[in-house]
């Protein structure tokens, strides 16, 4: 009982046909792979996918870009510096398909949507036989095929967007996976060029997604992160269910320990949200909340549709049902029409809200966007003082946390060791983000162990295992 449309069945099914026919090509000639993936969680997530479908077609992956038969880069292009970057990535590919003229370079992503850009890499690149963008990731066995053929191919976005169910998938991390709730975005934030590369909001169904984190669940994963640019309007363009009540449905799968969920626009954060938080035992305590800015005149000009009242409303109700509960933000400073009076307003929402991290930007005007377009655009040596007086703060508001936590004890996920140093300092993460390190046995990665806080130091935690 769905409004969003699907790709058809027989349309994936004749997809993976042509997979497995090119398997019998590929397979015995040992080609192999290397995708590097730029930008957010969601190309990584379509970087998973498109991994899948090489592997699926006879590929395996390379250990390095210099050895493989196949290079893409799945590209962002949410500022503005990846664009010059991706140029010198690309040229930098030439000698190597002067040496290997069977390699086959690709480019796809949220830059490929960009209007006139797919045209004007393959133009200006001949060694690129491969373009495509990001609602078409299907599609990539004919595409393939037809590259291996010899044609050079470019497709970008079908005008109906649409949802491709049922494609194999290839996730590398053993203990937690991405999981995508909904697909595109339609805040139309005025900076923000996501809406124009990724197209209208749509959500898949409950009953896909519980599906797919049973089967996550099922074979390991313990930690799941629900992805959408803005989770909380999940099911909008469905008949029923809610993000409330998705993470109600999700709480009870078997083996599942966390449920993680990002972003969460503050304009749609309701009390059933956060309830649901507050009620579920495996929801983590910690929202990414991107605020933007402390002040009213420039969150309105972003359209972001709240006030800095109401945001603060938001985070006070959070803390007051999930005392322990940590708050992560974006923030971009300089938007066009930001004095340094409005700038004063961000900085002061920093030190009041006491976020566990902020990840801050100099707003990068995006052709397209109607922030761009706006006259009284801030100079670049103002943002980037601006940011960096921001970024002091945020030290120093992430010292003053991590001092609160001297004695807190909790379940953490273990990450990873400090391989560089010393392989028996362990570091993972409390349900909430904080991080911590301790000394333990190094084959304890991916498991959980209970650990307190000894002492804070400027990033993170120091703590020692308990309980064994
Ligand atoms: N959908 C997510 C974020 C997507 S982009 C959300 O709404 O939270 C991630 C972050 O990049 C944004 O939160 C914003 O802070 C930043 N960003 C987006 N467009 C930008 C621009 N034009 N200039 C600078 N920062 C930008
Ligand atoms: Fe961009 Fe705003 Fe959508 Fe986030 S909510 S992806 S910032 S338009
Ligand atoms: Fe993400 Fe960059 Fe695309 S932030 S949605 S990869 S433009």
């Amino acid at each position: 009982m769905t409004n969003s449309k699907y790709i058809p069945e027989e349309e994936i099914q004749r997809q993976m046909t042509l997979c497995d026919a090119l398997y019998k090509e590929i397979h015995p000639r040992h080609l192999t792979f290397f995708v590097e993936t730029f930008g957010c969680q969601m190309n990584v997530r379509d970087s998973e996918t498109i991994k899948g479908i090489l592997f699926r077609a006879g590929y395996s992956e390379s250990e390095s870009k210099e050895t493989a038969d196949l290079i893409l880069f799945n590209t962002c292009c949410v500022r503005d510096h990846a664009e010059k970057r991706l140029m010198g990535n690309i040229g930098a590919l030439r000698e190597q398909k002067e040496a290997n003229p069977a390699l086959i370079v690709g480019i796809c992503g949220c830059m490929m949507q960009q209007e006139g850009m797919a045209k004007k890499i393959l133009k200006r690149f001949p060694h690129v036989s491969l373009v495509f963008g990001t609602n078409v990731v299907f599609r990539l066995p004919q595409m393939l095929a037809a590259v291996l053929g010899g044609e050079r191919v470019a497709l970008t976005n079908e005008e109906d967007f649409a949802i491709a169910e049922g494609l194999p998938q290839l996730r590398d991390n053993v203990r937690s996976a991405f999981v995508n709730i909904t697909f595109g975005c339609n805040n139309y934030c005025t900076y923000c060029i996501v809406p124009f590369v990724r197209g209208r909001e749509r959500s898949r169904s409950m009953a896909d997604i519980r599906t797919e984190v049973e089967a996550l669940c099922a074979n390991g994963i313990t930690e799941i992160t629900l992805l959408g640019q803005n989770v909380n309007s999940y099911a909008n363009d469905l008949e029923e269910g809610s993000f409330a009540e998705l993470l109600t449905l999700l709480n009870d799968v078997s083996n599942l320990k966390r449920l993680r969920f990002m972003s969460s626009h503050p304009k749609d954060l309701n009390d059933d949200v956060i309830m649901a938080i507050a009620s579920n035992s495996h929801v983590c305590h910690h929202v990414h909340l991107p605020v933007q800015s402390g002040n009213d005149t420039i969150l309105k000009r972003m359209n972001r549709k709240y006030t800095r009242a109401q945001y603060l409303e938001i985070i006070r109700k959070l803390r007051a049902a999930v005392p322990d509960i940590e708050f992560t933000t974006d923030i971009i400073v300089g938007f066009p029409g930001e004095t340094e009076e409005m700038f004063r307003d961000t900085l002061s929402l920093v030190e009041e809200v006491g976020f566990a991290a902020a990840f801050t930007f100099a707003y990068s005007p995006r052709v397209g966007t109607a922030a761009a377009a706006m006259h009284d655009q801030v100079p670049e040596e103002v943002k980037k003082r601006r940011l960096q007086e921001l970024n002091a703060l945020q030290v120093r508001k992430t010292v003053e946390n991590n001092a609160k936590y001297i004695g807190y004890e909790g379940e953490v996920l273990i990450e990873g060791c400090d391989v560089r140093t010393d392989e028996t300092l362990l570091y993972g993460k409390y349900p909430n983000i904080k991080m911590v390190y301790f000394p333990g046995n190094p084959d304890r990665v991916n498991t959980y162990a209970k650990v307190r806080v000894l002492r804070p130091s400027k990033n993170s935690l120091i703590g020692e295992e308990i309980d064994g």
